[in-house]
């Protein structure tokens, strides 16, 4: 058998950015700056560097943000008005509230008080309703990165068994949504797998491609799939180790065990990780450009 491909996020993510500096540059000719707000409420470690990381790429970029920090015991109510300000505050073109929130928060409210026009994460009922409704606006950044992934290995999904492990707002629903939808990268066959699937293992043998989206790490092995399946791995998860950090990230696909018997596959880190950072800023410079043509 020949060697899996690598599907190289890192790669891909620097050449999206390298296709965004033009239209940085247009932007910022008609005195526009792409302007992200990151909002983070509580102090969950992992959140923290997700939104540590995508900042930083904005600042590299020359682009706008802020990051607004709220303590673990705010309220829906704070956190909405909140929202309601950034809406309305021409320095920012994106609003991104960094999921999961506290417990005692309702997400779906505070994901409806994001005006649409500024949801870059494609969170908002509106945006997941054209998505589904076959004419998106805003993708969700996530399944959006394993798309351009796909395209740019020219990794056929027309006609394709797609079997989706996971079935989260952020990424399986959507993921099985847009590789369902009559257009290209998309007219694939798709199996939504859950926690409550029966014989999961018979439904993933059956897949071209398998995207995990479990946050389990180890929950995919060679068991799992069959010679030359395509393997996307979404899971970004901690796990403890003697290392000096303390922790290691793994994704959730056993990659020793599978790399000899897939024909492709995303690392972890470096695979679907900085395409999700590449499409939020992809997203955002989109937002204000939309601003441009009024
Ligand atoms: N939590 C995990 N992934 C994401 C994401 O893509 N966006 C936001 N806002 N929160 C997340």
């Amino acid at each position: 058998m020949t060697e899996a491909q690598l599907l190289s996020g890192k790669t891909v993510s620097e050449s999206v950015y390298k296709s965004l500096i033009p239209r940085i540059s247009d932007l910022k000719e008609n005195s526009i700056t792409p302007g992200l707000a990151a909002v983070l409420v509580g102090d969950d470690p992992a959140s923290n560097v997700y939104v540590r990381n995508k900042t930083k790429r904005f600042e590299k970029l020359g682009l706008f943000t802020d990051t607004i920090k709220l303590s673990s015991d705010t309220t829906e109510d704070e956190l909405i008005k909140l929202i309601e300000q950034l809406n309305v505050d021409n320095r920012f073109h994106g609003i991104l509230v960094q999921l999961p929130l506290p417990k005692a928060m309702d997400n779906q409210n505070v994901l409806l008080a994001i005006n649409p026009k500024k949801d870059v994460d494609g969170f908002h009922p509106v945006n997941l309703g054209l998505l589904t409704a076959g004419t998106p606006s805003f993708i969700p950044c996530t399944p959006k990165g394993i798309l351009r992934l796909l395209e740019h290995y020219n990794i056929e999904t027309d006609g394709k068994n797609v079997v989706i492990v996971g079935r989260s707002n952020i990424v399986g629903r959507p993921m099985s949504i847009l590789l369902s939808l009559k257009r290209n990268p998309g007219n694939a066959t798709v199996t939504l797998c859950h926690t409550h699937t029966q014989n999961q293992k018979d439904i993933t043998r059956s897949a071209d491609i398998l995207i995990s989206a479990t946050g389990i790490p180890g929950s995919i092995s060679d068991q799992d799939i069959s010679n030359d399946t395509v393997v996307i791995d979404v899971g970004i998860n901690r796990v403890e180790d003697d290392s000096e950090k303390g922790y290691s990230i793994v994704g959730d696909v056993d990659y020793n065990s599978v790399i000899h018997k897939t024909s492709a596959i995303t690392p972890v880190p470096g695979g679907v990780g900085p395409m999700t950072i590449a499409m939020l800023v992809e997203n955002t410079i989109e937002a204000a450009e939309s601003t441009l043509s009024k």
